[in-house]
């Protein structure tokens, strides 16, 4: 199996076999992050521009360091500190940074479709960071990653998804790979932030905490993105935080060995008690250390494409140790 996409600009489009095979490739990365040096050479030379129009922690952070692990450049660019703040348009911003040659772009955007504008326009691999409403892909394949890690599998479980799913771009790319992977998904939230056109994607809609997290093998509980609200969904927060937040007693519902996932930034108390994010059953710190792992097997693959992947061993990836070095010269 090779990955012969040439962006990664969602999770839309991808098959079965290509999330799978994301996911090993990812596992295969994971070993690097745990060495004392970590690092390895096999993006030397190349140099990969984080473009930044929104705010963010982890995924720019995992991906400056995903970059640098493989001995990539990293640029990092926000709208902000840029020449957008004096007006520039993604258009221009685009010709211009490809006129410096990068190897890849990755883009985070306040409107949907701007990774897919700029795809259109460059020659390197693009790689969507999170889109508007849209998608986040590379937070799904994170949260898959996770998922299998500590559960082996995805067919048959049950996931629900909780909070504000109208505005979620994570809620989107989650669902679409979680029921291409064989899983079960329910979305938890008030019916304002319910769109029920996400039926005809294979989720179940509940407007009730209880009966959502019934049975739940996994709980993701969404950020509320007050961002992104034009008018008030919701009588108030404190309203909504009774009857959606994620507590001890709210969970009990779900079943005994439930992941608590939550891809951040958290708003603790509102849609999930830090009983719960901090407690036995989360794994969100798991997920920002797979957010590495994945973005290096992304960079990996996108920026060796047409240079044998196939055939170009993980051997290279691999430390180089005293054992190894005798077994090479037998
Ligand atoms: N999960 C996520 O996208 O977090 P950041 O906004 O910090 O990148």
């Amino acid at each position: 199996m090779t990955f012969t996409q040439r962006h990664l600009l969602g999770i839309e489009g991808l098959s079965k076999g290509e999330l799978l095979f994301l996911l090993d490739t990812a596992e295969s990365f994971r070993e690097i992050s745990e060495r004392e040096v970590k690092k390895v050479p096999t993006l030397r030379g190349k140099t990969v521009i984080n473009l930044f129009y929104e705010p963010s922690t982890r995924t720019r952070t995992s991906f400056e360091i995903a970059a640098k692990r493989l001995s990539a450049d990293a640029i990092n660019i926000t709208a902000s500190a840029s020449s957008v703040a004096k007006g520039e348009n993604l258009l221009d911003t685009a010709r211009n940074l490809i006129a410096m040659r990068p190897a890849a772009i990755i883009i985070r955007h306040p409107s949907s479709g701007a990774p897919h504008f700029l795809a259109r326009l460059v020659d390197c691999p693009v790689i969507n960071a999170g889109d508007g409403t849209h998608e986040h892909p590379t937070q799904a394949l994170l949260d898959m990653l996770t998922i299998r890690e500590r559960k082996g599998h995805f067919d048959g479980l049950t996931v629900a998804i909780v909070g504000d799913i109208l505005h979620s771009r994570v809620a989107r790319s989650n669902l679409l790979a979680l029921t291409t992977l064989g899983a079960n998904v329910r979305l938890v939230g008030p019916p304002t932030l319910l769109p029920p056109e996400f039926r005809l994607w294979g989720a179940a809609l509940h407007s009730d905490l209880r009966t959502g997290l019934g049975g739940a093998d996994v709980v993701m509980a969404l950020r509320l993105q007050h961002e992104r609200q034009a008018r008030n969904f919701f009588p108030s927060v404190e309203e909504y935080s009774r009857r959606f937040c994620i507590t001890p007693v709210a969970l009990a519902e779900a079943k005994a060995d439930v992941l608590i996932m939550h891809p951040g930034p958290m708003n603790r108390g509102i849609e999930i008690d830090s009983r719960v994010a901090d407690g036995p059953y989360s794994v969100i710190l798991d997920q920002v250390t797979n957010g590495v792992a994945v973005r290096m097997a992304l960079l990996y693959l996108l920026t060796m494409q047409g240079k044998k992947v196939q055939e170009e061993p993980m051997d290279q990836l691999r430390e180089e140790t005293p054992s190894r070095r005798y077994a090479a010269r037998q």
